[in-house]
């Protein structure tokens, strides 16, 4: 390892290690005006937003943040041109395959959530593939939401609790928000403890509604494929001003 490089893995002095958010949520907005910019097509700014995906689940490992949370394809993102669909498709498929080595050497856990069953075969093969070798790492939790909806979240989160009753396994009497929790995606990973959006756009856009309830929001005008250590640094350095209050005094 070089001086360069070890002082890049580093937490920043200025960042308390007790007061770090242990689960961090990002939308990931502006890949395709990243490209426009460029005159480059759109897809090439999702390429590029796997680089810097890469990069933050790296630097949230190396500082001590215990997960990451990716929303990397709403249940509306089918409504965009069948082209880019189909890219984005098979680039997740793609770079599961070529990752799936570094994240068993780096103690990545993989975890996937959505409604799953309705991407293609193959990309849900590689899923399952990449859940199952990487269940027993430890070092950070990285949960991609593919075909995720926070409504259609809760909806199915409710016609499951309506079919324990109806089976008589569940009394509506125990229904709290601790019985709710146990039929979401993030069962495993908890709420977000921050939350950041990039490109400007003031909206949660239908991402992990229940969650995030009393989660941090910090929005960065930065392009997502432009989100670097630095930009991190300036989120976890506002996270840390934040007085976490959860409805108290
Ligand atoms: C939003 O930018 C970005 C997406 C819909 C896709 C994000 C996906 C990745 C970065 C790939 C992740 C891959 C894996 C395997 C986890 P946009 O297209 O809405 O940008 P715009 O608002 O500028 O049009």
């Amino acid at each position: 390892m070089t001086a360069e490089s070890t002082a890049l893995s580093e937490l920043p002095a200025d960042l308390n290690p007790d007061r770090l958010p242990q689960h961090i949520a990002v939308i990931m907005d502006g890949n395709g005006r990243w490209a426009k910019h460029r005159g480059l097509p759109r897809i090439m700014g999702h390429r590029r937003g796997v680089d810097t995906l890469k990069e933050m689940l790296r630097c949230c490992k190396d500082w001590g943040v215990k997960a990451l949370t990716a929303y990397a394809f709403s249940t509306e993102n089918w409504g965009r041109p069948l082209e880019e669909v189909e890219f984005l498709m098979n680039l997740f498929e793609r770079v599961l395959r070529r990752e799936l080595r570094e994240m068993l050497q780096e103690d990545v856990q993989i975890h996937f959530v959505g409604n799953l069953g309705a991407l293609p075969q193959s990309l849900q093969e590689e899923i399952q593939r990449s859940m199952e070798e990487t269940k027993n790492n430890q070092a950070i939790q990285f949960t991609v939401a593919t075909n995720y909806g926070g409504r259609q979240e809760i909806v199915q989160a409710c016609r499951a609790i309506a079919t324990q009753v109806q089976a008589g396994t569940l009394n509506p009497d125990e229904i709290d928000e601790t019985v709710f929790e146990k039929h979401l995606y993030t069962v495993k990973t908890g709420n977000p403890d921050l939350l950041i959006r990039t490109s400007g756009e003031m909206r949660l856009s239908n991402f992990l509604l229940w969650q995030m309830a009393y989660t941090e929001i910090y929005v960065t005008d930065t392009l997502w494929p432009d989100f670097d250590r630095a930009e991190l640094h300036r989120a976890l350095c506002a996270y840390q001003a934040r007085d976490r209050r959860f409805g108290c005094v």
